[in-house]
């Protein structure tokens, strides 16, 4: 293993059909006031959020509720959520949906009791809450696999009026406290955004299993989340009402991104970086941006990590080369149903010197790239 680090996770987490009934034990933990953050109204009408309500009744909550967190959250809605926070002196957080809910409600939490342009302190300049400034605790309901937030510091955020879409990863002050895993919650998930999720999750792996070439236990539990992801997005894609493979790909969602399998990585979020602002030009569903430049970045990052290709061809895949390795990551791609251009998800090639204008660049992974390197990347992937 390389480096030094530190591993500690507190999110706390219920898993499984029967997870919600955990609900009516955690509200002890948490203050009176609770401000309730959900999307656009899928909680609604599959009944996850009557079901809720009554536990949180049945606790003596009073709830503020804040609905409308679209997906992609904006800075717009993360001021208004943080106003709604401080009017109503809320005492905690409970995120009732997908990853947007969930990133947005730590936004809202870390920013109510900070006292100044929480948007340059947290995202633009990336620091941390101070370590006196009160920050309040979130919980989560998930009603949908892909991002991790459930297990994790990340917080993203998109300033519309910028088209600048950006994370910030904050420390563990703001993960969750609890998330509520419930597969079948997944189940009503459209199916485009259901393989968008999957997706999601499969970079979430890549960005932290393409780099270094050493021999690191973490690669090999990434292979594993890698192996089952595939078996159980083949039988969701068939079946979408199948419980053993939605469990299991929310499952491997979690773990692909909750700071297990980057221990002793130096990790390449540039298919991020560059997806982030794909879609704050498109406003394509988050995994569909990631799928959209992936072919061409990892057909350039594998010029660079050959050896760690091969690994990934003969590990995940069963096959030898590293090229017959991206082969099969394209063919899987397709069977699912994955956009592999970025034309499929509305990017125009006169849209392209625009989104490498908006795309974060840092070194990563094998490549060092710089603005013209995106530019061909995005030029390829049309
Ligand atoms: O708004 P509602 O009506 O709830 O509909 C949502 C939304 O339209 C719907 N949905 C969610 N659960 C459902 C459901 N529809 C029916 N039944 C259900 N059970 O699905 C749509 C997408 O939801 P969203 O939360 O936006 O998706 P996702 O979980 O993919 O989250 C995407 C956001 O997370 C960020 C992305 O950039 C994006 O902003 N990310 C967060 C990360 C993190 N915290 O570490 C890392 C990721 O890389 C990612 O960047
Ligand atoms: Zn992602």
């Amino acid at each position: 293993m390389q480096g030094n680090f530190k591993y500690h996770n507190p999110t706390k987490l219920y898993f499984g059909e029967e997870s919600l009934k955990y609900l009516k034990d955690e509200l002890e933990n948490f203050g009176e006031r609770v401000l309730l953050n959900y999307g656009s109204g899928s909680v609604k009408r599959n009944g996850i959020y009557d079901e809720v309500v009554a536990i949180l009744r049945e606790g003596g909550k009073t709830l503020i509720e804040n609905p409308g967190v679209m997906s992609n959250p904006t800075l717009e809605k993360l001021h208004e959520g943080v106003r709604i926070a401080r009017e109503n002196k809320v005492d905690w957080i409970l995120a009732l949906g997908g990853g947007s809910v969930c990133d947005y409600s730590k936004g809202v939490a870390a920013s109510v009791f900070f006292d100044g342009d929480y948007w340059q302190e947290f995202w633009l300049d990336g620091n941390q809450p101070a370590k006196e400034q009160q920050v309040l605790p979130v919980g989560c309901i998930l009603t949908m696999a892909g991002t991790g937030s459930e297990m994790n510091g990340g917080c993203v955020i998109t300033d519309a009026a910028k088209s600048f879409k950006t994370g910030h990863v904050f420390d563990s002050r703001l993960m969750p406290k609890f998330a509520i895993l419930n597969p079948r919650y997944t189940m009503t998930v459209p199916i485009e955004q259901m393989k968008a999720g999957i997706y999601d999750i499969m970079n979430h792996i890549f960005e932290q299993y393409f780099s270094d070439f050493d021999d690191n236990t973490s690669d090999y539990i990434s292979e594993g989340l890698m192996r089952s992801l595939i078996v159980a997005s083949r039988e969701a894609v068939k079946d979408p009402q199948n419980y053993e493979a939605r469990s299991n790909i929310m499952w491997t969602a979690t773990w692909a991104l909750n700071t297990l399998i980057k221990c002793g990585k130096s990790e390449d979020w540039m298919v991020h970086m560059i997806g982030h602002s794909l879609g704050a030009w498109t406003h394509a569903p988050h995994g569909y941006c990631l799928a959209a430049c992936s072919m061409a970045y990892y057909r350039r990052a594998m010029e660079y990590g050959r050896p760690k290709f091969e690994r990934f061809a003969r590990n995940v895949w069963g096959v030898n080369t590293a090229e017959e390795g991206l082969e099969a990551l394209k063919n899987w791609m397709l069977e699912i149903g994955l956009p592999l251009t970025i034309t499929e998800i509305g990017a125009t090639p006169e849209m392209i010197d625009d989104i490498v204008s908006t795309t974060v660049i840092f070194p990563a992974g094998y490549l060092d790239l710089k603005p013209g390197d995106i530019k061909q990347i995005l030029k390829e992937s049309l």
